[in-house]
């Protein structure tokens, strides 16, 4: 039947392992030969592949992270990369080629695709911001992380009668503060979509205080924007160009403790949102997407992302999926407010 490719590219999120899984057990069986290239897109460029048989996908599914590795390498960073991609597509005898990943990945799995290759995408970002989905598979778990985080810290914020700011991931779009913040009950909750007003924050903090109530708990994007921008701990661009955000909580909380006077902490979660096992629903979303790939594989269905909407499993364009990011429209972010203290 032919050889198919899969790989997994950008920052890992739970649920990979489920979609592996899906697309060799429904491959398999139909005669079709699967490689899996290691580490991205990086493992085209260096063809460094690895056989996978039904054995190898054998106990992953309950795994975080990836079997195969990833990373954020753009073979289209330079026209030789790019042209070295190609030949090596074909010299590795793929027939099709499944790449799993967000905006990133699958940005360069649409080039790949109107030059010409056979490739199929699936939707993977914890930060949900791909478009032609409803969900993508690892934001249940991030939120389910941060969500059980915010909870925690409500205590120990209660305990001390402090303001504790919880900086969540989130470059772009500020779904997973948004629905960890409605979850955990956040005093307030800041996304990249939206500019932070400090006064709105500290107000919400001393309205606590007139009721009694002695700590508040506010949820932050990493990507939340203070007058300078968003705030960076590395300002050097990585292969697609982004700088690596985080520190607003910290900033933040400097900000809230001089302007109220109480006493602030800061927590950023981190890589932690990433990490761990998947949520159940995560692991029946990835592997849902990996049968879907497959199927478009076997039906020649090349250039589509696998997607959800509304209810139901369905391909979209490539090109469309990535064209926009799917940010919080503003009137959710103003009903979450309706919540905030
Ligand atoms: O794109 C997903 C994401 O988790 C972002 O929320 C975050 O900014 C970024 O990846 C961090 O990536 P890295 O693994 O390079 O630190």
């Amino acid at each position: 039947m032919g050889s198919v490719g899969i790989l997994t590219g950008g920052g890992d999120a739970p649920g990979l392992n489920a979609v592996i899984r899906a697309v060799v057990r429904r491959s398999v069986p139909r005669g079709y030969r699967l490689l899996g290239l290691r580490r991205g897109w990086k493992g085209l460029l260096e063809k460094d592949t690895v056989e996978l048989d039904s054995r190898a996908v054998s106990g992953i599914l309950h795994r975080g992270g990836t079997i195969l590795g990833t990373s954020r390498t753009n073979p289209y960073k330079s026209e030789q990369q790019a042209k070295r991609a190609e030949e090596n597509f074909r010299a590795l005898g793929l027939d099709a080629l499944v790449a799993i990943g967000g905006e990133d990945t699958l940005g360069v799995a649409a080039k790949l695709s109107a030059a010409g290759f056979p490739v199929v995408g699936v939707p993977k970002t914890i930060d949900n911001d791909l478009s032609g989905t409803d969900t993508t598979f690892g934001f249940d778990t991030a939120v389910a992380i941060a969500t059980e985080a915010i909870d925690r810290l409500h205590s120990t914020a209660e305990s001390h009668d402090r303001v504790i700011v919880c900086e969540v991931m989130g470059r772009h779009a500020g779904w997973i503060a948004l629905h960890a913040g409605m979850a955990g009950g956040a005093d307030y909750t800041l996304v990249p979509e939206r500019p932070v007003d400090l006064d709105a924050v500290c107000a919400a903090i001393r309205r606590r205080r007139e009721r009694g109530l002695n700590f508040s708990i506010i949820v932050a994007a990493e990507g939340a924007e203070i007058e300078e921008g968003a705030v960076t701990h590395d300002a050097e661009r990585d292969a697609f160009g982004h700088v690596k955000l985080g520190g607003i909580g910290a900033r933040l909380a400097a900000a809230i403790e001089e302007q109220t006077g109480f006493e602030t902490r800061s927590v950023q979660l981190g890589h932690v949102q990433r990490g761990g096992t998947p949520t159940a629903y995560d692991r029946w979303l990835g592997s849902r997407y990996g049968l879907l790939a497959a199927d478009l594989v076997h039906d020649k269905r090349f250039g589509m992302m696998a997607a959800y909407a509304g209810g139901a499993f369905a391909p979209v364009p490539l090109e469309a999926a990535v064209r926009n990011l799917k940010t919080v429209p503003p009137e959710t972010i103003d009903l979450a407010a309706a919540l905030f203290a």
